[in-house]
């Protein structure tokens, strides 16, 4: 029997309007109203939204190869190319096998190096008394953090070039979140210039390096991993190499500095959770991740309030049954992780700021908590990103204190959450216990 529980006409301009205008505030509303699965028919669009664990499941994990990718990302793509986020399933299954071990266990270590040293090199240029946006310092951190760890010292001078092409690529992505952008894309408008120069900068770049680079044997860095990965001895060709380094330097960076943004707005308003951060810092030192337990529990719990990719959507490939219901090829299965992750059921005092709820969680269904998605398109940066966040994290509040100078944040739901506004703090140097 099907467990949807509403069906709903929507105009496609009144969808297409409030989608434009706050994703996040409207897919919610229509959770509250119509419950935990329901189904949408707005002009050609044929939508299932759900937010139950057991339903995100069959979606992500058992039926998983009977659903793709949805068209949301073909804007992705004039960016990523063929790159594992957006390829199709059969170069998928290659590419992923290819870049796995770029990801393996035994090489954090020496990621969780350049992330420490990246992260003070930051740190050191902040001053006591200074006005900045730790939300594009974070961003800053981050993207010099994924830049190293891809392409080691290789990189030299060029990582603000590469800062400069990346933010003008970012910039009309968001655009691009828009419905109907696409349309936009072929005008002769600014936004799309700024795109295309963005691209040719970080191509050449790319390019460039992983000419320079096919000799030299394993640097210990990402591109070392990319280069020497074959499938049936055959390795990767400079196009597949460029679209993988562009995926992973895109999907790599916002997401992660969104995570440590809304963790420091979080913890700026809750002077106890910084003060166990700090105790725990002053006891372990901010180095060695294993050991830093409220610093995980403190950057998960922000990552259940405001996941930076708040939403996964799949379209069916072939006829497939969800929660019973029978879905149509072309129907698609919004699954949204900023509103799951507020359920009560799952999580008491759901938008109550409580680390302390992962100290014991065993008991949530899979699912129930799902920042990095599922199934063989999982994130494939999870532990890179856990790491990072939680030593980033610890190295920033072990030196700073800041004062918010805005009230908490709201979410901007684009292709990311992000707080609106940025997070404007005020720093201050802090003092040695
Ligand atoms: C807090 C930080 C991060 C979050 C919340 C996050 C979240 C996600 C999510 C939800 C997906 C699945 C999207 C879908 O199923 O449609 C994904 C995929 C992916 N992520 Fe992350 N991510 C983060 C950090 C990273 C990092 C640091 C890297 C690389 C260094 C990375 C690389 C990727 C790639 C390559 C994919 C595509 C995987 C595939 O389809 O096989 N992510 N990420």
């Amino acid at each position: 029997m099907s467990r949807l529980t509403a069906r709903l006409k929507i105009s496609a301009p009144s969808f297409i309007w409030r989608m434009s205008r706050d994703p996040l505030g409207f897919l919610t509303g229509l959770h509250r109203q119509h419950g935990t699965f329901f189904f949408v028919h707005s002009g050609q669009r044929k939508l299932y939204l759900t937010i139950e664990p057991e339903l995100v499941r069959e979606v992500l994990v058992s039926e998983g190869l009977k659903f793709s990718k949805s068209r949301g990302l073909e804007m992705t793509k004039r960016l990523l190319g063929n790159g594992l986020l957006t390829a199709g399933r059969e170069l998928h299954l290659r590419q992923r096998r290819l870049v796995q071990p770029a990801f393996a266990k035994n090489r954090m270590a020496g990621y969780a190096r350049v992330v420490v040293d990246t992260t003070r090199e930051h740190l050191r240029r902040w001053r006591h008394g200074q006005f900045l946006d730790l939300s594009n310092e974070m961003m800053a951190i981050t993207l010099d953090i994924i830049t190293r760890t891809m392409f080691g010292d290789s990189i030299g001078d060029r990582t603000p070039l590469v800062a400069q092409a990346m933010h003008d690529c970012l910039e009309s992505f968001n655009v691009g979140m828009i419905p109907l952008m696409p349309l936009m894309q072929h005008l002769p408008l600014e936004s799309n210039r700024r795109f295309r120069r963005g691209r040719r900068q970080l191509d050449t770049i790319l390019y460039d390096l992983i000419r320079q680079r096919r000799d030299t044997g394993d640097q210990g860095d990402f591109l070392s991993m990319l280069l020497m990965a074959t499938d049936n001895g055959v390795a990767m060709s400079d196009e597949q190499l460029r679209d993988e380094c562009m995926t992973i330097f895109l999907a790599g960076h916002e997401t992660t500095a969104n995570a440590l943004s809304w963790t420091l707005a979080l913890l700026a308003q809750h002077p106890f959770w910084m003060e166990r951060l700090l105790l725990e810092i002053r006891t372990h030192g901010c180095e060695d991740y294993a050991a830093l337990e409220i610093c995980r529990w403190v950057t998960q719990e922000a990552m259940r309030l405001y996941p930076p990719a708040w939403v996964i959507a799949r379209m069916a490939r072939e006829p497939v049954q969800i929660g019973g219901e029978s879905l149509e090829p072309g129907a698609v299965v919004i699954m949204s992780s900023a509103i799951a992750q507020r359920q009560a059921v799952y999580f008491p005092e759901p938008d109550s700021f409580r680390p302390e709820r992962w100290e014991d969680a065993e008991h949530l269904p899979k699912f129930a908590y799902f920042p990095f998605g599922g199934g063989n398109r999982v994130c494939i940066g999870e532990h890179f990103a856990r790491m990072e966040a939680v030593l980033v994290l610890a190295a920033v509040v072990a030196a700073w204190d800041y004062r918010m100078l805005d009230a908490m944040p709201a979410g901007h739901a684009g292709i990311t959450l992000k707080p609106r506004g940025g997070l404007p703090v005020q720093l201050a140097r802090r003092p040695v216990p």
